[in-house]
């Protein structure tokens, strides 16, 4: 099928010559001077895929591989029967090795540096970047411990299609954790329910809640770090990383590279409910001070009650933009900077003025390395340098993965 100017049409099946892996789990191909950002593929490849959108503008095609014509080494057969074209969308990686994945994430992160921060990331740390298992990975299965299933009109829970609002209904998910699934909760039936949160914490028991208007209880999540465990409370439905490893792998990694002294103050922006807060003040001890920033409601009343037993430390229900620009106008100073934005990125605002507060380190956790590597450039633009930048593949699978950098002043 094509349209009335010839170009290739929804439905249409090209064959392609797959070129490098791009950000979003995909990789780019050519056809016919267009770009196509083909999914269930890998660099190397030959495939026919099958267009599912045009962009906007028609200035670059979606497109699924339906057949491979010519298999690159790394691909394997899907562990997950529910994988794959026009089917859950949950995944974007299940034909492809463990060690395949994370060399293809790797490529991601060092393109998105060298094209929104201008740095060769190899270069700059004089190594590789290498993307790490978060410690206690299972062959890259049974991690996710938050599951937000889709709820069909029947009641019925499921994933959704990759881009869609369809929902898959399926009888199992390979990436959750088995107490997730354990719950049941795949043949229970939701009926007037829009979606339904499943959570395993580090502590308790799982826990099903509908969505919208099942009670949503508060959880209990322990951290073992070095010093001793943390125990906090977060919200069935707050944010919580979903790799079990991830928040020790995280705080430690932060810790060591920011080295808190007895004494100092420190600044945990987009605090969540108060994991590095907790663990700075711990350091910094009673002499010292934490303000931890967070801007949702339930969250930052959860961090009040964590953080009660550290005298030291305030929990400012702001936006992190308002609460820093207050801060840098006032002439404050801070020693250290946790910043742990959502996926859009502290921004340029932010990083101006938390450069402003003169931190002899800042420790930047992020989700998305495109906004990591933004706000690199943007720190940079005020002197801040990048010192080192660990990649850990907390989400396995899937083409997103998580980045904890370190960056000192001038
Ligand atoms: C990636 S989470 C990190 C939470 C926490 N650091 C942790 O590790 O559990 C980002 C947090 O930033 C909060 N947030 C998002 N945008 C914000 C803003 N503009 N101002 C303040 N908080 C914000 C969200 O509510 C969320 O709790």
């Amino acid at each position: 099928m094509r349209t009335e100017q010839g170009e290739a049409a929804v439905g249409d099946l090209l064959v392609v010559d797959v070129g490098p892996v791009a950000h979003g789990g995909h990789c780019v191909a050519r056809h016919e001077g267009r770009v196509l950002f083909v999914r269930h593929t890998l660099p190397g490849e030959q495939v026919r895929a099958q267009v599912t959108e045009i962009g906007p503008g028609g200035r670059f095609l979606r497109a699924d591989a339906v057949e491979v014509l010519r298999p690159a080494p790394a691909r394997v057969a899907p562990p997950c029967p529910w994988s794959g074209p026009g089917r859950c969308g949950g995944c974007d990686w299940q034909h492809v090795g463990l060690d395949g994945q994370r060399a293809l994430k790797r490529d991601v992160v060092l393109e998105q540096f060298s094209r929104l921060a201008g740095l060769d990331l190899v270069a700059h740390l004089g190594r590789d970047v290498v993307v790490e298992a978060v410690p206690g990975d299972r062959d890259g299965l049974g991690w996710r411990t938050r599951v937000e299933f889709a709820v069909t009109a029947e009641g019925r829970p499921g994933l959704r299609r990759h881009r869609s609002h369809d929902i898959v209904p399926v009888d199992d998910c390979l990436i959750a954790d088995p107490q997730v699934t354990g719950t049941g909760v795949l043949s229970g039936s939701y009926p007037g329910a829009t979606a339904v949160d499943v959570v395993a914490p580090s502590v308790g028991e799982p826990v099903v809640v509908p969505v919208p208007d099942g009670p949503v209880p508060v959880l209990q999540e322990r951290v073992a770090l070095a010093d001793g465990d943390l125990e906090l409370e977060v919200s069935a439905r707050g944010f919580w990383q979903v790799h079990p490893g991830a928040a020790r792998t995280f705080v430690s990694t932060v810790l060591e590279w920011l080295a808190p002294r007895t004494g100092e103050h420190a600044l945990d922006l987009y605090a969540g409910v108060g994991v590095f807060a907790a663990a700075l003040a711990r350091r910094v001890g009673p002499q010292g001070s934490v303000t931890a920033v967070e801007g949702d409601r339930t969250a930052t009343g959860h961090a009040r009650d964590n953080l009660a037993q550290f005298a030291s430390v305030e929990v400012l229900r702001d936006r992190v933009d308002r609460a820093v620009r207050r801060m840098a106008r006032s002439g404050r100073v801070t020693d250290l900077v946790v910043l742990d934005p959502p996926r859009t990125g502290a921004g340029r605002q932010v990083c101006r003025d938390v450069a402003a507060l003169r931190p002899r380190a800042i420790g930047y956790v992020a989700c998305d390395p495109a906004a990591l590597a933004r706000d690199v450039g943007y720190l940079a633009e005020h002197g801040y340098v990048l010192r080192d930048l660990r990649a850990f593949d907390a989400f396995p699978m899937t083409h997103h993965l998580e980045l904890v950098a370190v960056l000192d002043p001038p």
